[in-house]
């Protein structure tokens, strides 16, 4: 964490649909369990978190591109003006609009306003930022106001190959402002352990990135439905799918451990990973 406002992460990858905004209201949700102040950062003009977080028919008085806009209406230190709580419990939101779209054409000048603007909420423990699918100056915006980076990725080699781009696009983005960000690690979505196709690419992600994989998040109806119904994990506790929704709230809690360095069950790789077994396969190679 940075100064007296809250830890910023933000979650991302420049390819669409691999779950960024899942992860990232369901890790909202963990870390209030775990009695943490949370605000999400709806940094996509697509406004997915916003609808699932507010409703899909949302009236907020002012957006995220109110605080980013160069012009816009309140600045940066006012960024509380435009923080409503969410229909999740014990989570804030920072929503935003189709107006953010463009703010990925305008100049240096919103870059640092993202960072100002969290600095000066204090009062939460951590901020997640939901970050666009593509590399423009939203994400760089995200980035020079994060702590670290949580990438997010299907366990499919072409939603591995833009890896180790971003995160060599983070460094440098971070470089060029002096801002030293951390990439946490990966969290692999929509995993079917149970499928030789799925299997083989964790394998690939493991041998290629070995300990930044940080959690594996299976493909579920319930993580689909609750984000469907704009509603958690835990809200679902009372239906039919209680039970599968509530071990799946138990991996976003391990994802979040394992974030904020708090202790956790190792992630369970669908092979053996222990030294023996690096050992074995580098004697017979
Ligand atoms: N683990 C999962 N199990 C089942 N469905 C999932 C899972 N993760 C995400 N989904 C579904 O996949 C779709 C895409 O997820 P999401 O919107 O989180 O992706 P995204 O990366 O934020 O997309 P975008 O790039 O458009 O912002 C959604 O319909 C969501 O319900
Ligand atoms: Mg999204």
């Amino acid at each position: 964490m940075t100064g007296a406002g809250p830890g910023v992460l933000t979650v991302a990858n420049q390819k669409g649909g691999v779950g960024k905004t899942t992860t990232t209201v369901n890790l909202a949700a963990a870390l209030t369990h775990m009695e943490n102040r949370v605000l999400v950062v709806d940094l996509d003009s697509s406004s997915t978190a916003t609808a699932v977080l507010l409703g899909v028919d949302a009236d907020v008085k002012h957006t995220v591109d109110d605080v980013l806009a160069p012009n816009g209406s309140l600045r940066p230190e006012d960024a509380r003006a435009a923080v409503v709580p969410s229909r999740w419990p014990g989570v804030d939101v920072l929503p935003s609009d189709f107006s953010l779209a463009e703010r990925d054409q305008d100049g240096d000048v919103l870059q640092e306003r993202l960072g100002t603007a969290l600095g000066h909420l204090e009062e939460y423990d951590w901020a997640l930022i939901d970050a666009p699918p593509h590399l423009g100056r939203l994400l760089g915006s995200a980035v020079l106001a994060s702590d670290s980076v949580l990438l997010v990725t299907e366990p499919a080699a072409v939603s591995f190959y833009g890896l180790a781009h971003l995160r060599r696009t983070m460094h440098a983005i971070g470089e060029g402002y002096g801002h030293r960000v951390d990439i946490a690690g990966i969290a692999v979505n929509k995993v079917q352990t149970g499928t030789v196709a799925h299997r083989a690419a964790l394998r690939r992600l493991w041998e290629e990135h070995g300990d930044h994989i940080l959690g594996l998040i299976p493909q579920r109806v319930p993580i689909a439905e609750a984000l469907n119904s704009g509603v958690s994990l835990y809200a679902l506790a009372s239906t039919s799918r209680g039970r599968s929704a509530a071990m799946l709230a138990q991996e976003y809690e391990h994802l979040a451990a394992r974030l904020i360095g708090l202790p956790a069950p190792p992630v369970a790789l669908p092979f053996d990973t222990s030294e023996a077994a690096r050992a074995a396969e580098s004697d017979a190679s």
